[in-house]
């Protein structure tokens, strides 16, 4: 079997995941390096690896470069991902500076497989609030066309990086400390628990802001679930809203999604889809929820809770969660690096 070099760029929440699916997956590696702004050692499910500080000589002799860096102007891919592809090598984004660029691919494996074949050397990884969400409409789309998404999304904080996840640890650890040492019988009062807005950004609160605001005063995160889509899809025409919230969970988004088909259809239609959906499992119980605890350290995206609106036609309910750092990040990259593979071979 042929090898490929690779570089890893990056080892926050994203990196180490993605250094975890390559060695889970048994991806073709020849040589492995990996990047970040500082170098150290790091040590993943007891494995050392040892991070290099990238400079513009990293890329020598790399077959395929997953970049998982900070995004904007001073962020890995912008600065670094034009001399990874000049050195020969295949790059993959998981951020969203190139992402609606119109010679770079977006894919979802199961999605838009046929998307990679017109490159110029970099893909694009969607947000993971979109991978999720196309992967679970992906054979409802197919089927029956879709007029309209309703999206409200309920996001973990791993997927804000990883100074997120140790803010909501030290706020949580900071209110239940401070409620311990009152513990009275007085702490069911909501006075008595002492969470001010101002100490509990993440902890015990629901934010319905990701991203900064944009037109139509829709966040940036809500904009993404729009045009991601309609890339993806190559179909402007569905018309997707959506609110994204950020809530206190460590890891895996929870999206409650309302669908209009394009096509006369029943309910029962749309449950052979979703049964029959590539990436998915789907829960007919309505009393089996896909809840995000349940859902981290999987690949797939579970999807349930699904019911007719009884007052318009065509129209559905489904409530779909996935590990964020896996299939909408890390899984999802490396799967486009197995596709990528294919081309190369
Ligand atoms: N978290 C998610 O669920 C998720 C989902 C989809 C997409 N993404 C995207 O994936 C990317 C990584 O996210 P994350 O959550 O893993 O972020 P993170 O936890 O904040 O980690 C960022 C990593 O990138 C490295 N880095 C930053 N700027 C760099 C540069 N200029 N050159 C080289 N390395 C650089 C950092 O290096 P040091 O460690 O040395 O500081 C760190 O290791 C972002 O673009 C994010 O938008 C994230």
């Amino acid at each position: 079997m042929k090898k490929y070099n690779v570089a890893v760029v990056g080892v926050g929440m994203v990196g180490i995941e993605m250094l975890r699916v390559l060695k889970q997956r048994n991806f073709p590696i020849g040589e492995l390096r990996v990047f970040a702004r500082r170098e150290r050692d790091i040590n993943i499910d007891g494995e050392t690896y040892s991070i290099k500080t990238i400079a513009p000589d990293s890329f020598k002799n790399i077959d395929i470069a997953l970049f998982a860096g900070t995004e904007g102007e001073k962020g890995a891919a912008v600065s670094f991902a034009q001399q990874a592809i000049d050195n020969g090598a295949i790059v993959i984004d998981n951020g969203a500076d190139f992402r609606l660029h119109s010679d770079v691919p977006l894919i979802v494996p199961e999605v838009n497989p046929q998307a990679i074949k017109k490159h110029r050397g970099l893909f694009a990884n969607p947000n993971c609030t979109t991978i999720q969400m196309v992967t679970a409409l992906n054979e409802i789309y197919k089927r029956f066309g879709l007029e309209q998404i309703i999206l409200v999304s309920f996001q973990a904080v791993s997927g804000a990086g990883r100074k997120a996840v140790e803010q909501l640890w030290e706020e949580t650890e900071r209110v239940v400390t401070s409620h311990k040492l009152q513990a009275t019988s007085k702490n069911l009062e909501p006075e008595t628990w002492n969470l001010k807005p101002e100490a509990c950004k993440l902890a015990f609160n629901a934010i319905p802001q990701i991203g900064s605001f944009g037109k139509h005063n829709y966040t940036t995160e809500e904009w993404k679930t729009v045009k991601e889509t309609h890339k993806i899809f190559e179909d402007s025409s569905i018309k997707i809203t959506s609110t994204c919230a950020r809530v206190p969970v460590f890891n895996s988004h929870s999206e409650s999604i309302y669908i209009r088909t394009k096509k006369d259809t029943s309910l029962e239609n749309i449950e052979q889809a979703l049964k029959e959906s590539e990436g998915i499992i789907f829960f007919k119980n309505p009393q089996d929820l896909p809840l995000p605890l349940n859902a981290q350290g999987k690949d797939e995206v579970f999807v349930g809770r699904l019911r007719e609106d009884p007052f318009n036609k065509n129209c559905f309910w489904l409530w779909c969660v996935s590990d964020n750092l896996r299939k909408g990040a890390a899984l999802n990259a490396v799967q486009i690096a197995e596709l990528v593979c294919e081309i190369l071979n």
